[in-house]
């Protein structure tokens, strides 16, 4: 069998247009809110306006007389919604797990109280907002300044992380905080739901329709196959839409109410409210070296804010423990209760505001050695895995720094605070390093090779909007010499055999194996049929002697044009098509990771121009050098980390989400006051890959690439930011109060 890259014109690490673009920016693309059925009713819930306390009454006698009202919702009469069994990736598992209307505590602001049906999302609305809800308060807590209510955890630990610290002629010790950011995907969550008296079909806004499913025939006490789960294109996510939240039980209690479908597409407010949000942390670093640089102790000892009932934990340290060489080290964590709906996964959790921590501080000791922070970092780099003492799959940081800094141009850099300049403008220029593991999920798919000469791809994945439906193209395009145009590509339907979720950068680090096993093992019965089959021009060959190639079967040794198309060997054999089927282990507790250390690295450059007189800060330029394994489309792969960038210029100046502590309310819940980074704001982008194939993870090499492209962004920016007007900024995102009369000296 031929290997994906034998041919010179593979399909594999070009650039390739996304297959599904043509769908999308026709408007045929049927995303989740755009599904209408015949008899389709609207539902909007009703939210809690207090953060901590009880719901005393519900008076909804006035909105049920409203019109085209059909029902309202509540606790006494929603039916029966059950807790998922094990919360666990293998069994189901959600962020928020108590289902919604379970009791009567009030534990958020915005948390759901009651839902209103309706035939038209004009009528649900008004009568919602008719609905009059009784409370009794009692004291909320959104705070920001975290204090760890519980004993920390110990994460990671090696040799005498307090001795080496406190013997070092260098210390380091700074606390940095990152704020709630709320995942702003263009498309809002919504479900449609629909009960047909025997099993429920839901359209819904998922990075993972298998995990859905999973949790929703739990909390609906159905067996699996009275539930299926469809979710064919997907306007983002970002993390929010990993895991299912109570809307989708409630569009299921209103379509089981009513026995009519029923739509509820969440408002942009309950988006800051009820879907999760990447919660505040707060990161102790205490770095310590000796006068040449060398680290001798880290210590990383992160909170992070976690609802009332659920147990969230934002890694911080995720990346802490590898990333540098150091004999000592610890890394410790700590969750706080706060009355805010549950946190989740946010593009890269964990390592991306830990970056900002760990890649400042390290900037913050390069001032204090008066060593280049590129530098300090090569000084830094580790042989192993110092945490677990394993090998690295593939690690190339040193080299992402050394290639960023040429192109960037970083040996014109002058140590001084704004001793740079251009046009008048004060220039900063900062680095920072990126790290982000590599993973890969169970994933199952099936190939056809059909008779008319066309390929079926099919997995119970989906697309986010990465290029998942391209990629799996690509996949059986690099096996089978057909061009794209003739694979179609199944996605976003738990009928499908069971893909990946759309999560950890891991959906094509996934599908890989699965779907290369179901392609040979295709190919393969039509290279048996060639050689078996009577009328075929290939009869009594062995079908060992045959091969694939160019959408041909010819012999081996000759070229794909002598042979015949592989449909006219289906046609002889009197078959629709040829099938296979493919499946890979993975997960988080993969095997693999047992043997190696297995991540991406990266390095990004950032300069900002600083004008001290008019107060403006703007980020002009980045170059950003990533080592994520083979790269499989290359315009895809740069729009992945381009559009990381990009947010990272957000986390960095402008996202954050603010609680008003009066009434425990996210107040900016609008695309107009929270400020998300837009074109105005884009700089200049200059994205490179390495090129090292990790033949370790699997047969192509690929490691994900998407979220570590957002990893460390804010701290190259914030220690450029430094450079250029001597503020260090150890709170994100950057104010304009924070620089407030700084850089008139320089
Ligand atoms: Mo990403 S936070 O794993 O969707």
């Amino acid at each position: 069998m031929p290997t994906a890259l034998d041919s010179p014109h593979s399909v594999i690490g070009q650039s390739q247009s996304r297959i599904d673009g043509p769908q999308k920016v026709s408007g045929r693309a049927t995303y989740t809110s755009d599904v209408n059925l015949p008899g389709l009713l609207h539902a909007v819930p009703v939210c809690s306006t207090i953060a901590s306390g009880k719901l005393t009454s519900l008076d909804f006698a006035a909105a049920e007389a409203m019109p085209g009202v059909h029902a309202v919702l509540h606790r006494g009469n929603i039916g029966r919604l059950y807790r998922i069994s094990g919360n666990s990736m293998d069994q189901g598992y959600v962020d928020e797990a108590r289902p919604p209307f379970e009791d009567d505590v009030i534990r958020y602001y915005g948390q759901y109280v009651a839902l209103v049906i309706a035939d038209t999302f004009e009528m649900a609305s008004a009568a919602a907002a008719a609905v009059k809800v009784g409370y009794e308060g009692a004291t909320h807590d959104v705070s920001e300044r975290l204090a760890s209510d519980a004993p920390v955890h110990v994460d990671s630990e090696r040799g005498d992380a307090d001795g080496g610290y406190d013997s070092a002629p260098v210390q380091l010790d700074e606390t940095y905080i990152t704020p709630v950011e709320t995942h702003n995907p263009i498309e809002l969550h919504a479900t449609v739901a629909h009960w047909d008296g025997d099993s429920y079909t839901f359209y819904e806004t998922t990075q993972s329709i298998s995990n859905h499913q999973g949790t929703l025939m739990q909390m609906l006490g159905l067996p699996k196959e009275k539930v299926r789960v469809i979710s064919r294109y997907l306007g983002s996510g970002f993390g929010s839409k990993l895991w299912m939240w109570p809307h989708s039980l409630l569009a299921a209690a209103a379509t089981r109410h009513t026995g009519r479908p029923v739509k509820l597409v969440l408002s942009r407010k309950m988006m800051f409210q009820n879907v999760g949000h990447r919660p505040v942390t707060q990161q102790r670093v205490r770095l310590a070296a000796d006068a040449n640089g060398k680290l001798t102790s880290l210590r990383h000892d992160f909170l992070n804010h976690r609802a009332i009932l659920d147990n969230y934990v934002e890694d911080c340290g995720e990346a802490t423990p590898h990333l540098y060489s150091t004999p000592n080290l610890r890394v410790t964590s700590g969750t706080v209760q706060r009355n805010v709906g549950s946190p989740t996964a946010m593009r890269g959790p964990g390592a991306v505001p830990g970056l900002f921590a760990i890649e400042s501080a390290m900037d913050e000791l390069a001032c204090k050695l008066n060593l280049d922070p590129v530098e300090l970092r090569i000084r830094n780099e580790p042989k192993v895995d110092e945490s677990s003492g394993l090998p690295f799959s593939s690690r190339h940081l040193v080299e992402c720094l050394r290639q960023g800094a040429d192109t960037f141009g970083w040996a014109q850099r002058t140590p001084g605070i704004g001793s740079m300049k251009r046009d008048g403008m004060t220039l900063g220029w900062g680095v920072a390093a990126c790290s982000w593991p590599g993973l890969r999920f169970s994933a199952e798919a099936s190939v056809d090779l059909r008779a008319d000469g066309t390929a079926r791809v099919a997995c119970g994945t989906q697309d986010i909007g990465t290029g998942t439906y391209t990629v799996l193209a690509q996949l059986v395009a690099s096996l089978t010499g057909l061009p794209l145009d003739k694979i179609d590509v199944s996605l976003g339907d738990s009928a499908l055999p069971p893909g990946p979720l759309s999560g950890g950068s891991a959906v094509t680090a996934s599908v890989i194996p699965a779907v290369f096993d179901a392609t040979r093992a295709a190919m393969g019965t039509v290279l048996a049929r060639a050689a078996a089959v009577s009328e075929s021009p290939f009869a009594g060959a062995k079908a060992d002697s045959l091969a694939f190639g160019s959408g041909r079967v010819h012999r081996q040794g000759e070229v794909p044009e002598s042979g015949v198309p592989f449909g006219q060997i289906l046609a002889a054999a009197k078959m629709h098509a040829a099938s296979g089927t493919g499946r890979a282990k993975g997960g988080f507790d993969d095997p693999l990771k047992k043997q190696y250390s297995i991540h991406s690295h990266g390095a990004h450059f950032a300069e900002v121009t600083w004008q001290p007189e008019i107060a403006q800060l703007r980020v002009s330029r980045m170059v950003s050098v990533i080592d994520g394994g083979r790269i499989l489309n290359l315009q895809a792969g740069r729009n992945q980390i381009e559009g990381a960038i990009v947010m990272g210029v957000g986390m960095a100046l402008f996202e954050h989400t603010s609680y008003d502590e009066r009434y425990g309310a996210p107040v900016n819940s609008n695309l107009a006051d929270y400020i998300i980074a837009s074109n105005a704001d884009t700089p200049a982008l200059d994205v490179s890959f390495l090129d090292y194939p990790d033949t370790i993870f699997n047969e192509l090499g690929a490691r994900g690439i998407a979220e570590i492209g957002l990893a460390g962004v804010a701290a190259a920016i914030t220690n450029a930011v430094y450079h250029a007007s001597g503020v260090r900024v150890r709170r994100l995102p950057v104010s304009i109060e924070d620089l407030l009369g700084a850089g008139q000296a320089a």
